[in-house]
């Protein structure tokens, strides 16, 4: 089939170059040039593991193109997803869908056959009865199919995710558009993920609903994990107790930061501003909307005590910055919030992580960037390991604190306790 990702970020970029994978002609479209002159020069943007080595060997195969020609990549092409961002609004919490419609309005003029018009932007319900509204304005109905098909996959394992979902969704009003979309997905049907059909509502709502939900279960466990402080319990058997039955299950259970990310905090805020809209009151996700807001400020408290109130000119290592571990994504991390903050109190910050510098913390004071562990963390008060990256489950603590001993604050909880007792070192991590 001949598709058209348009929106070549996290999510089109990823799909694009697995759909070509499995065989299909695909045309990854973006408006940002730098990003299509990369591409076409065999570079890609963003760290995924193992997203280059499909990439090239599609491009090789004159599969999968980039383009910054958004109206003739539609008119060559059968099935069109729209890969674009969808942020929280400014000075709102409801999602800003003006990438989205712009999108539907370029499509509209380029529609020369039957095509099918897919959101694989996370949008809200009845973003798909506008784009029809949009699409109509200029074309017979009887020409395109509007259908939601919500993409869950996660940053840092993103191939993998598409190619053995859980299951595929599919939302159309219309059995042609369901029949076309059963065939392009066959491939992953075959190896055993779940087909599920629904209206295009209900699959624009899936999404969130499921995001919301997994955001829950983070905030959960972190609240959770405060209780085990107070109590001298080990959150890690509270989580390994609960997710042993089958009706809760283990995943997400894990106490830590903040959620973060390019999802999450954007999701749960428009679930609920949807709600709000339609008069009814999505109250769970709001109390784990503030929750969530709060824990960087609680986490911040407890390194504050840990450094005995004592923060300017204390030099503190972050290992570790973005908001999970396997990708370069800042968007809406907890460190975000945390170095300014600790920077503001005097201290002064380096931070190495494994997917490089960051240019987000570029005019904050006394904030550097380390090229490696060691570096970071020469002379060091404190080190705090913020994300669960595979570079940090191993260091060789005995080596690094013999001219300087540090404190650890392990807010991954990636560490036994017991081990830094033999170190002869301070170790703090969350709920235990
Ligand atoms: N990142 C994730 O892990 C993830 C997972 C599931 C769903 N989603 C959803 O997918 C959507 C995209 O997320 P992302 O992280 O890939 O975003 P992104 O910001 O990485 O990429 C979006 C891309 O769209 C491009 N774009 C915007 N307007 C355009 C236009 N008119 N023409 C061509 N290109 C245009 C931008 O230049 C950008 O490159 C969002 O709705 C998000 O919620 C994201």
């Amino acid at each position: 089939m001949r598709l058209c990702m348009i929106g070549t970020g996290y999510v089109g970029l990823v799909s694009g170059v697995c759909f070509s994978d499995l065989g299909n002609d695909v045309v990854c479209v973006d408006k940002d040039i730098n990003k299509i002159n990369l591409l076409n020069k065999g570079k890609i943007p963003i760290y995924e593991p193992g997203l280059a080595e499909i990439a090239l060997k599609n491009i090789k195969n004159k599969r999968l193109t980039f383009s910054k020609d958004l109206k003739n990549s539609v008119k060559n092409s059968d099935i069109i997803f729209i890969c674009v961002g969808t942020p929280t609004k400014k000075n709102g919490s409801s999602a800003d869908l003006s990438q989205i419609y712009n999108v539907a309005k370029e499509i509209s003029t380029s529609i020369n056959k039957f095509k099918i018009i897919i959101t694989k932007s996370t949008v809200p319900v009845t973003t798909g009865d506008e784009i029809e509204k949009i699409l109509s304005k200029k074309n017979n109905k009887k020409r395109f199919a509007v259908v939601s098909n919500p993409e869950f996959l996660r940053e840092g394992e993103a191939i993998r995710d598409f190619t053995y979902p859980d299951r595929i969704v599919i939302g159309s009003n219309d059995k042609k558009s369901n029949r076309i979309m059963k065939t392009l997905y066959t491939p992953l049907i075959s190896k055993g993920s779940q087909y599920v059909h629904t209206s295009r509502r209900a699959a624009e709502l899936i999404k969130y609903a499921s995001n919301a939900f997994l955001a829950t279960k983070i905030t959960f466990i972190n609240e959770i994990a405060n209780l085990c402080e107070k109590t001298g319990i080990n959150v890690e058997d509270i989580s390994i107790g609960m997710g042993l039955d089958k009706r809760i299950g283990g995943r997400f259970l894990r106490a830590g930061p903040a959620y973060g990310g390019s999802c999450f905090p954007k999701d749960t805020k428009a679930i609920t501003s949807t709600a709000d809209k339609f008069k009814t009151n999505l109250s769970v996700i709001k109390s784990v909307i503030k929750s969530n807001e709060n824990r960087s400020n609680l986490l911040l408290n407890r390194i504050y005590e840990i450094l005995k109130k004592k923060v300017k000119n204390k030099k503190i290592t972050f290992l570790g910055v973005t908001f999970k571990a396997n990708t370069d994504d800042m968007r809406d991390s907890s460190s975000l919030k945390m170095i300014p903050a600790l920077s503001k109190r005097g201290a002064i910050i380096r931070y190495f992580d494994p997917s490089g510098y960051k240019k987000e913390f570029k005019n904050i004071k006394n904030v550097s960037y380390e090229s490696s562990i060691k570096k970071s963390t020469e002379g060091s008060d404190l080190v705090i390991i913020h994300t669960e990256w595979n570079d940090f489950k191993s260091i060789n603590f005995k080596n690094l604190t013999k001219s300087k001993k540090f404190i650890v604050y392990d807010m991954r909880n990636i560490y036994s306790p017991i081990k830094f007792k033999t170190h002869g070192l301070k170790y703090f991590s969350v709920g235990r």
